[in-house]
């Protein structure tokens, strides 16, 4: 996650010159910075560079995305007007570019590694859209969720209706696995998630089951959630470091892949505890097939890119030995 970001030396250098937006639409631009991971840490897989935000301008949201700080909105959706005036999302005329970027990333991955698509799950892009910034305690998304569950029914119906179509045109343009971002979900319990969230959630996994393309269901602090997550569907969960992966695994069941969980800000520790914590993760999943290894969160910007080449480098030298045994 936001492993093309801040903290890589040659993704600064372009960001002087463009903001995260314009980089965003220029497809040949936006193609080089979603590789660069790929070409300087040796990672498995490349994630489109885009933001969760993106599709909202088709819909009608005014937003920017402030350093930072992250998505902050012009006129927050608060009431059932507000939240009847989103358009629909038509994705070849309003993220056209998103498309074509997906195309050239493709095209100059060549193969070499697998191309993660992603959107904002209704959820998350709900708290934006109502809190108007980041939020701490959510409180304005609450009420309305509490208040007002008729107006947050629309809202969640539209945004995942338009992610439907969003995540169906990246399949199309090629990508290789999608990935639903409710990084904020956690703030819910699960009694609330189940009444407010599941059921939007849900019909995204169910109305893309026919894609052959595996989805990736990502949260954070999502310990009481993984069951009810489970529920609203994907092949693959992503969580973070505050809950032992096997414990995780364990309860969203071995029937689906897990994907985590190492603590972005442990990369900013010395490579002895790195290499540890990496190991403690490996022997926790220990030889059932279906471990993704990354990390719970996003990448922090204070982070020296040479001590990701070296956690890529020793989880890929530990599993090889393990594939090794495991052929024998
Ligand atoms: O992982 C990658 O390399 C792909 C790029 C990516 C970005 N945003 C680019 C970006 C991805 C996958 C996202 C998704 C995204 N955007 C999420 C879901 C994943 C998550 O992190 O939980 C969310 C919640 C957002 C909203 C958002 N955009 C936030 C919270 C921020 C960080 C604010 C900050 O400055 O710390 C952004 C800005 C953003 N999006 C950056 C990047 C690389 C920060 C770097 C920059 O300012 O250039």
């Amino acid at each position: 996650m936001r492993q093309a970001g801040r903290y890589l030396p040659e993704y600064r250098k372009i960001r002087e010159k463009h903001d995260i937006i314009s980089i965003c639409k220029d497809p040949e631009l936006c193609a080089a910075v979603s590789s660069l991971p790929v070409e300087v840490l040796g990672v498995d897989a490349a994630i489109m560079f885009a933001d969760i935000m993106l599709p909202l301008e088709g819909m009608g949201v005014q937003f920017e995305i402030k350093e930072g700080i992250g998505p902050v909105i012009k006129h927050p959706v608060r009431n059932s007007q507000s939240a009847s005036t989103l358009r629909d999302l038509d994705p070849k005329a309003d993220v056209a570019f998103v498309l074509s970027a997906i195309e050239s990333t493709k095209k100059r991955l060549d193969g070499r590694v697998p191309l993660i698509g992603f959107c904002g799950a209704p959820f998350t892009l709900a708290s934006y859209l109502i809190e108007g910034k980041p939020s701490r305690d959510f409180a304005n998304t609450k009420a309305l969720m509490y208040r007002d569950p008729e107006t947050w029914n629309l809202l969640l119906d539209k945004l995942a209706t338009a992610m439907i179509r969003y995540l169906r045109a990246q399949i199309q343009a090629g990508v290789d696995a999608v990935q639903l971002f409710d990084s904020w979900i956690g703030c819910l319990n699960s009694q609330d998630y189940e009444q407010y969230v599941l059921p939007h959630s849900q019909r995204i996994f169910k109305e893309l089951e026919s894609s052959a393309v595996p989805k990736i269901h990502f949260g954070t602090g999502t310990s009481d959630l993984l069951e009810s997550m489970k529920q609203a569907g994907g092949d693959v969960f992503g969580v973070d470091w505050r809950i032992p992966i096997d414990v995780a695994w364990q309860r969203v069941g071995h029937d689906v892949a897990i994907q985590g969980n190492l603590d972005p800000a442990v990369l900013l520790a010395d490579s002895d505890l790195i290499k540890s914590r990496a190991a403690d993760i490996l022997r926790r999943v220990g030889s059932t097939p279906g471990h993704i290894f990354n990390l719970g969160h996003g990448m922090l910007p204070d982070t020296n890119p040479q001590s990701v080449i070296d956690l890529v480098q020793y989880v890929h030298s530990a599993t090889q030995k393990h594939l090794e045994v495991q052929a024998k």
